[in-house]
């Protein structure tokens, strides 16, 4: 995967925000013409990297979050943060007294946030060396009667209570699903949360647009055409393929607005986050499409009133940016034209955390009439 910053501000993040929701800013809706999602999956499976020292893509994973930088990043991302906050400080009714379960509490931001609103117990779960500093954190705010740091992987630690009443975690990665800690999630889900137990979040749903990008696609892709008069293009095939995740800018959509799919944390299974999604964007301006992009939102459906935030490009620019598919055409398209298509996502075999995409895509217009089926790898 690749993560790239177009504009000088794109890594800048408001910390002063008043409002952390940027939901409202979003005026991108569901099209509910085409609603079928159909069961399926991708791409060959890639090999889990093994290093020198024996340590697997995986185990840099959870290593990551030990790094202060990437903690920090997520923190001061204060749509994400503050709208973790707003939904347990405005909703207190739903934590008084209650037993919680943060799931990869990292420095323990959402367990003392949940403590502060009332709650009964919190079980703040975290597998990497982080959690060592959650205990000082959470004794450094007086929390240690409220807040229980366990650290561990949730799918081997032991809870000192058979059921708890909320899970609450912040497990979404790029594209929703990269490196994201969804199956983990459900895992706690099943084991320990109460019938007509709550799920925080428990809606997340992602989306696709189209945009106009030429100055970037010939910056990053076509560059591999002609390197100092050397054809080098064996590497744009590759480079194509991985997705970038970047911000981009809302006059760079050309198309509606589709939703793929919405997966509802409460009740979905494991397999539920692998499915091919039908989609139709249609052109709303004549312009040049260079790229999809997808994004997502995520809810807190039962908060006293509906909360949630989004990462789409209408929408204040979170740490998850947006994530872009160049495609290997470029469209020319008309107002009222559509790009029709599906978008397969599966978790790569191998290594779950990883995201495989197949894309189909076709458009017959007046003066472009194009079909084909593009594969892209989130490594
Ligand atoms: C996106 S961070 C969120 C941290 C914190 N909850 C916050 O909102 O700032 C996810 C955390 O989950 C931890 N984690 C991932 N998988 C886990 C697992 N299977 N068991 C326990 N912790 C896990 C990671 O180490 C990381 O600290």
């Amino acid at each position: 995967m690749n993560q790239h910053s177009r504009f000088e501000d794109a890594d800048e993040v408001i910390v002063d925000a008043a409002v952390s929701s940027n939901l409202d800013d979003s005026i991108c809706e569901a099209d509910d013409s085409v609603d079928k999602v159909v069961e399926g999956s991708v791409g060959e499976p890639a090999m889990a990297l093994i290093d020198a020292d024996h340590k697997t893509s995986a185990d840099y994973y959870f290593d990551s979050y030990s790094h202060f930088v990437t903690l920090q990043e997520m923190l001061k991302d204060s749509v994400r943060t503050k709208t973790y906050q707003n939904v347990i400080y405005q909703n207190k009714f739903l934590f008084k007294n209650k037993v919680v379960l943060d799931v990869g509490a990292g420095t323990g931001i959402l367990s003392l946030f949940c403590a502060k609103a009332g709650a009964g117990h919190v079980y703040a779960v975290e597998c990497s060396d982080m959690a060592d500093m959650a205990k000082e954190i959470v004794e450094a705010n007086g929390y240690s009667n409220v807040i229980t740091v366990l650290k561990g992987k949730i799918e081997e630690i032991e809870l000192p209570v058979a059921k708890v009443d909320i899970i609450i975690s912040e497990w979404m990665g790029y594209f929703l699903l990269f490196e994201n800690m969804l199956n983990t999630v459900l895992y706690a889900r099943d084991k320990w949360l109460v019938d007509d137990g709550v799920v925080l979040p428990d809606k997340a749903s992602l989306f696709l647009t189209a945009i106009e990008d030429a100055d970037y696609k010939e910056d990053k892709i076509e560059f591999w055409n002609n390197v100092y008069g050397f054809d080098m293009s064996c590497i744009k095939k590759q480079a194509i393929m991985e997705p970038l995740v970047d911000t981009v800018d809302k006059n760079q959509i050309v198309t509606n607005c589709q939703l793929l799919k919405t997966m509802d944390i409460s009740k979905m299974v494991p397999g539920d986050a692998s499915f091919t999604a039908p989609f139709k964007l249609v052109a709303d301006r004549d312009d040049y499409v260079h790229a999809l992009v997808a994004y997502f939102d995520v809810s807190f459906t039962r908060c006293h009133k509906l909360m949630g935030f989004s990462t789409g490009p209408r929408s204040r620019v979170t740490h998850w940016k947006q994530t872009v598919l160049y495609l290997e055409d470029v469209l020319t398209i008309c107002e009222g034209e559509s790009i029709v298509g599906s978008m397969t996502v599966a978790q790569n075999s191998k290594n779950p955390r990883d995201v495989d995409i197949m894309l189909k895509y076709s458009l017959n217009g007046r003066r472009c009439a194009v079909s084909r089926v593009q594969v892209y790898k989130m490594r």
